[in-house]
């Protein structure tokens, strides 16, 4: 792309910067801003249009379909004066530019998943422009080297197809929701059910395409091993757009055995879920156990309100069916699996089992981006590195009695494997030797929210006790407004622990301006 000189001269940026305020006043379409797109596009009839104002009968229809957290899908939630939606790589960089000419503020968006809508600006009371990746989303596998390149709007599912078209003998560790965007999950590091084999997915990138706060593209070699570490799990969007990541594919078998079972707290489920806190971390790489945990209603219960703690058991198995069996009787019999409760299949069919498809669903749903439900909820995220003693599940169990039935929901990853062996500092996602599992806490929004966001504060309170401290850790993929804002970074070295030094000196050598900016981005070092 070429950038002439005419959008840099005074002249044209006076009449901007003066058409802007005027627009930004009456709502209207910025249109200074627009020529110098229009201008320093190699291809302006392809760049006029990607251009989506509110104006445009388009506008709502592309703004809502990625926004997959219905909490900011609401009247109120501040919108985007355009969308753009490119489809090249030069557009990005010529609206990265453009934006940076004119001072207009850029949220970035791959798959709209964003616990906090950052990537929507949601929460952001400031005027912003949206670039929606969804556009660039090739994925282009290399089955002799092992590796592929894709493009940050793709989704996670978009990538598993890619791999399993061209090969049955290769995989990613990517994560469980399929319309999650590259974009954002591997910025944040990413974990899904071959994490303990594998480590995450930024652990696995090998280059990646980015366009910086001048609209350069660089690669690992032009941006330097600093940079390219801190896009590798230090947060989306802190340091500017990635375009694609190269990635390493991972062996996957022929036969992987997956199970979904469900125990009840009149199966003893506080039981067997204190022995999974010790035997789910140790387990052999090659299996993932994962949990997760509500109150429901069941005819089941001897309780008087009818409620009963549901545990939900599933499980990625790297093998057969056979072997899988051995393992878990041999260290995990509590749990009573049996045969008929497991089912061999690919790889690429265990995608839609992990994702909220019915059993036995095709793997071409997960090309589907709008075929998983919605929800509107909160979620937040901890680390256990220390067994929650029998008492304190109990206690869980009767704060999860104490919300509507299925109105919160807590997931348990297991930890362990490959991820004791990565060290804390190989790229800026640190929780790894010594974490027994993450959880989640979340709930559900579409009714009694502000009761139900005070309980998730006191369940929060109630685990501190029991989780890892000093500091109190969190995910950066569950973002958490809870943490802090950009008034401090308190929040920090809770995503990051000691890394978040690095990440704040490569912040102040690549966007010294603090150009890219959200309400928890990395800030600038103090001058
Ligand atoms: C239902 C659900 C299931 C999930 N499952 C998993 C899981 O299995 N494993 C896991 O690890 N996480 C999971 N997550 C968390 C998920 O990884 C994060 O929310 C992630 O940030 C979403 O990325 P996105 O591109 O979909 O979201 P977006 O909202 O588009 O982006 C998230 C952040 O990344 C930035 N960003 C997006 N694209 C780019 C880009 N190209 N360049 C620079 N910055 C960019 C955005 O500005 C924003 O700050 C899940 C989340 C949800 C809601
Ligand atoms: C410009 O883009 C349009 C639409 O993508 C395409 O049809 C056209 O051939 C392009 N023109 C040039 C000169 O590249
Ligand atoms: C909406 O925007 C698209 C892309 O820029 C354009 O092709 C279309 O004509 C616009 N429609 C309206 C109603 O403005
Ligand atoms: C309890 O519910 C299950 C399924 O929901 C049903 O199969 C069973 O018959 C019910 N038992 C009683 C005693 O109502
Ligand atoms: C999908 O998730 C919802 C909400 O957790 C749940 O009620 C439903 O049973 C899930 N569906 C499948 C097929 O897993
Ligand atoms: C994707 O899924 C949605 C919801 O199930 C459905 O309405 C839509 O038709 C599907 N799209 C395609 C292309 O199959
Ligand atoms: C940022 O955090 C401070 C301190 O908690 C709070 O007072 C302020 O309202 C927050 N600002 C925004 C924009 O959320
Ligand atoms: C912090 O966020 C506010 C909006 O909440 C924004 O106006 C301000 O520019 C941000 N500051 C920094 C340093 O990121
Ligand atoms: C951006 O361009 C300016 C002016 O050419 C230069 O001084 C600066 O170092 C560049 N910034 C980055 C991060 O490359």
């Amino acid at each position: 792309m070429t950038y002439s000189l005419l959008c840099s001269s005074v002249f044209i940026f006076l009449f901007a910067t003066f058409a802007w305020a005027a627009s930004a006043s009456n709502d209207e379409y910025p249109k200074a801003f627009m020529q110098c797109l229009i201008s320093h596009s190699s291809n302006s009839t392809s760049m006029s249009e990607l251009i989506y104002t509110p104006k445009n009968s388009s506008y709502a229809p592309i703004l809502q379909v990625s926004i997959n957290n219905l909490r900011f899908m609401t009247a109120k939630t501040p919108k985007p004066l355009v969308i753009f939606t490119p489809v090249e790589e030069s557009q990005v960089q010529t609206i990265i530019f453009c934006s940076k000419k004119f001072d207009m503020h850029v949220r970035v968006r791959s798959g709209g998943h964003d616990f906090e809508g950052f990537g929507q600006s949601y929460v952001a009371r400031v005027p912003f422009v949206l670039l929606d990746m969804t556009n660039l989303r090739t994925v282009m596998v290399n089955v002799k080297d092992g590796t592929a390149w894709v493009e940050s709007g793709a989704t996670i599912g978009e990538l598993y197809c890619g791999i399993a078209e061209k090969s049955g003998a290769l995989g990613f560790p990517a994560g469980l929701w399929t319309n999650v965007g590259i974009g954002g999950f591997i910025s944040g590091g990413g974990y899904g059910m071959m994490t303990r084999n594998y480590g995450l997915a930024a652990d696995n990138v090998i280059d990646a395409r980015f366009v910086n706060v001048n609209g350069t593209i660089l690669s690992r070699e032009t941006m330097g091993e600093d940079l390219f570490w801190a896009i590798r799990g230090g947060g989306g969007s802190s340091f500017g757009v990635v375009l694609s990541w190269k990635i390493k594919l991972v062996s996957v078998p022929e036969i992987v055995t997956v199970f979904r079972i469900v125990r009840t707290s009149e199966e003893n489920a506080a039981d067997i879920f204190h022995r999974w806190q010790e035997v789910a971390p140790r387990f052999p790489k090659d299996l993932d156990l994962k949990c997760y945990v509500q109150s429901i209603v069941s005819n089941s219960s001897t309780r008087q309100d009818g409620k009963t703690i549901r545990i939900t058991f599933e499980s990625l198995y790297l093998g057969p069916r056979d072997r899988l069996l051995v393992l878990i009787r041999e260290r995990f019999p509590e749990l009573g699996l049996e045969a008929e409760d497991c089912s061999e299949m690919s790889w690429i069919e265990s995608g839609p089992f992990f994702s909220n498809h019915t059993a036995g669903t095709s793997p071409d749903i997960m090309l589907n981006r709008t075929a998983l439900p919605k929800f509107n909820f909160k979620g937040k995220s901890d680390f256990a590195r220390n067994i929650i003693p029998r008492e304190a599940i109990k206690g869980m169990w009767e704060m999860l009695f104490s919300v509507a039935p299925e109105a919160a929901l807590l997931q348990f990853t297991p930890y362990g494997g490959r991820m004791n062996e990565i060290l804390e500092s190989a790229i800026p996602f640190p929780h790894r030797a010594g974490t027994l599992y993450m959880i989640y806490i979340g709930v559900f929004l579409e009714k009694d929210a502000s009761q139900r966001l005070k309980w998730i504060d006191s369940l929060y309170e109630y685990l501190r006790p029991y989780v890892s401290r000093n500091p109190r850790a969190a995910y950066v993929n569950y973002l958490d407004l809870d943490l802090g804002n950009n008034t401090s970074s308190s929040w920090g070295k809770r995503y990051f622990k000691s890394n978040f030094r690095r990440l704040m000196q490569v912040k102040t050598v690549a966007d010294p301006e603090n150009f890219f900016w959200h309400e928890q981005s990395i800030p600038t070092l103090p001058a």
